[in-house]
């Protein structure tokens, strides 16, 4: 697996600082990912938690975090994502609810205290840059999180990607050619030696990617669900639906309910899994 190397995803955030705070709310696809996340996170995040937001990014759910929980910490490696972060709260009024920004590397929380949160939020894909430091960043976080504690975790899925990138995969063969081509599709792995064409270097996963990082004696998964799971219909249907507002509240339903389904889990835009400490 490719070396896991801070400065790409730092300077990749860096650059993204606009982007970013709208990404979930720009499209109805990510509405619909954005409000299966808030489902995750109104049933696991109570008002006596202390929390770690790490890879929070420009603060699309710290605006809803910090009115959930009685200490929020809010980490991320770029300090452009974090600047944005803090500037966005102080736009809603609500940069005196976050306890403290840290700029802090998935790969080492060595930094903060251990057994310290309640709940960890690590969603939108932090881990999928971690390449051969996946296990690692697993282990962070359970590091610094109480016994019986939950880590909230999105990785983004290989699947879902695969199916709305599918335009591009043509000149994506006659830039790197098949046996590249099939090694992104096959692995998830955009690395160095690959897709030398691009500093996006990820690996975007399947279940069973993620379901063998949690594979731990220390760590039950109580859940699992797809995000943006009906996303896949297209921008201008979804735009359709969302013209008759009876329409979308139904299809916002659907979208809750099947994300739970196991059938499921792989073609959200995320995958998100729950689990607990013991
Ligand atoms: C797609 S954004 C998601 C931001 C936010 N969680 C959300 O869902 O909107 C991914 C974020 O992870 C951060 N990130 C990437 N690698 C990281 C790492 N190794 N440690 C901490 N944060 C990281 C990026 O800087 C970026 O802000």
């Amino acid at each position: 697996m490719a070396t896991y190397d801070p400065k790409f995803p730092r300077t990749h955030y860096d650059n993204l600082v606009d982007d970013e705070w709208t990404r979930l709310t720009r499209t109805r696809h990510g509405e619909l990912s954005f409000l299966v996340h808030m489902d995750v996170l109104r049933t696991y995040i109570k008002e006596s938690m202390s929390v770690l937001e790490i890879g929070a990014g420009a603060g699309i759910f710290t605006k809803e975090l910090v009115h959930m929980c009685n200490r929020l910490v809010v980490g991320d490696i770029s300090k452009a994502q974090l600047d944005a972060n803090r500037a966005n709260m102080g736009d809603l009024g609500v940069l005196n609810c976050v306890g403290e920004y840290r700029e802090l590397d998935l790969a080492d929380l060595s930094s903060l205290h251990p057994v310290s949160f309640d709940a960890i939020v690590c969603v939108g894909g932090p881990l999928n840059y971690l390449m051969e430091k996946e296990s690692v960043g697993i282990q962070q976080m359970l590091r610094t999180l109480k016994s019986g504690g939950v880590v909230i975790l999105g990785v983004m899925s290989l699947i879902n990607s695969v199916v709305r990138l599918m335009r591009f995969l043509p000149a994506l063969k006659r830039n790197r050619g098949m046996a590249n081509t099939r090694w992104l599709l096959e692995t998830g792995l955009q690395d160095q030696e690959h897709s030398p064409d691009t500093e996006h270097f990820c690996h975007m996963m399947t279940s069973i990617d993620a379901d063998a990082l949690l594979d731990l004696d220390s760590v039950e998964i109580v859940e699992k669900r797809a995000a943006g799971l009906l996303g896949m219909a297209g921008e201008e249907e979804l735009n359709a639906v969302k013209a008759d507002q009876d329409l979308w509240n139904l299809v916002v339903e659907r979208e809750l309910a099947w994300s739970k389904l196991p059938g499921a889990i792989d073609l959200g835009d995320n995958i998100l899994y729950v689990v607990r400490k013991r």
